[in-house]
């Protein structure tokens, strides 16, 4: 019975010692194992005379459980201060500021579209956008550009079926207008655009600003006023010549190309004018009566002009950007410049 007292006592300071679980484990092993100390206690009564084998059994198994008492104890001490310690190692200053993140900014092409939509919006037209898979009808017929027209090997088009197309340009939104509202109308109507082209200076998806102006009376000196202050104001230049170059579209006649003095050589000529001194930005026009005919305008009463601009392309010349691809490469080098 001393022996026992003693070997408990032993073992309650070895496990008030033990600093962690692992040498907590090990010493459970060493004393309830299946070869530990106690377990040989246990095969041992066999060896003691019957008539005391009882009360030294009794005496061993309350001393196994008191062991496994006092480690199950300790392993609760133990637990209790690995998380207190975690407590203090992980602490954390809520009074320090926070670590900011990042405000994203707009894509130089968002922000373009919307300096353009403010400008005409400032003027009272109105943003209208339309499907960008058109039938095509809409992105064909109705502009005046039948079947067989050469220019519809101009807009290598990427066709969806044999009567859907992805459109090629944002002028079948005018037509959508035109069917729906009634005249007097000035709207601008920005979107993506496709076309079956890719090269340098090529994108398969860029995006147009198209305007549409109607009413009762109305004349082409009205349409290039318009379309002047709107590039002094959007280049930021009051003095920027811009020039209307007698040109071809089917769904406006007369029609006209618009070129602006230079922005990176002011006109004397550089690689990126190709030598003239001018760049073409866009193109314009006085609706055509058949365009009116065929979206239900009575073409006595009304007349009207209309303009597309490429975005990407006003956008680079503004901002400076030399690549195309830079505009879809999501190059966070490139967008942070513009936020
Ligand atoms: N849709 C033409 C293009 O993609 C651009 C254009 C020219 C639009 C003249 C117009 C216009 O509204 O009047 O090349």
């Amino acid at each position: 019975m001393e022996e026992l007292n003693h070997f408990l006592e032993n073992s309650r300071e070895e496990i008030q010692k033990a600093n962690d679980l692992r040498a907590l484990d090990s010493l459970r092993v060493l004393y309830l194992g299946k070869k530990g100390e106690v377990t040989q206690l246990l095969k041992k009564l066999s060896e003691i005379p019957e008539n005391q084998r009882a009360a030294e059994g009794k005496r061993v198994n309350l001393l196994k459980n008191e062991l496994k008492k006092l480690i199950e104890a300790r392993k609760k001490e133990l637990h209790e201060l690995e998380i207190e310690e975690r407590l203090v190692e992980e602490k954390i200053d809520v009074t320090l500021p926070g670590r900011r993140s990042g405000s994203g900014g707009l894509h130089p092409i968002t922000r373009t579209i919307e300096r353009m939509e403010d400008f005409f919006v400032s003027l009272g037209f109105e943003v209208v956008e339309g499907p960008e898979i058109e039938d095509d009808y809409h992105n064909f017929g109705a502009l005046n550009i039948p079947e067989h027209h050469p220019a519809r090997a101009m807009h290598d088009t990427f066709y969806i079926n044999s009567s859907s197309v992805l459109r090629t340009h944002t002028s079948p939104v005018q037509v959508r207008v035109m069917e729906n509202r009634k005249p007097p109308l000035r709207v601008i109507c920005p979107g993506r655009v496709y076309r079956c082209d890719s090269d340098l200076t090529h994108s398969p998806m860029f995006h147009q600003v198209e305007g549409l102006f109607i009413d009762q009376r109305c004349s082409l000196g009205q349409l290039k006023g318009l379309i002047q202050d709107f590039l002094q104001s959007f280049f930021e230049k009051e003095d920027l010549s811009v020039r209307f170059r007698p040109s071809y579209f089917p769904f406006t006649e007369p029609s006209a190309e618009v070129d602006i003095q230079c922005v990176k050589c002011s006109g004397e000529g550089c690689r990126i004018c190709s030598r003239t001194g001018w760049l073409e930005v866009m193109g314009c026009g006085m609706v055509n009566p058949k365009v009116f005919d065929n979206c239900g305008i009575d073409r006595n009463r009304f007349s009207g002009f209309a303009f597309g601009m490429g975005v990407e392309r006003l956008a680079m010349l503004r901002y400076g950007i030399n690549d195309l691809r830079l505009n879809f490469d999501n190059d966070l080098r490139f967008l942070s410049q513009f936020s």
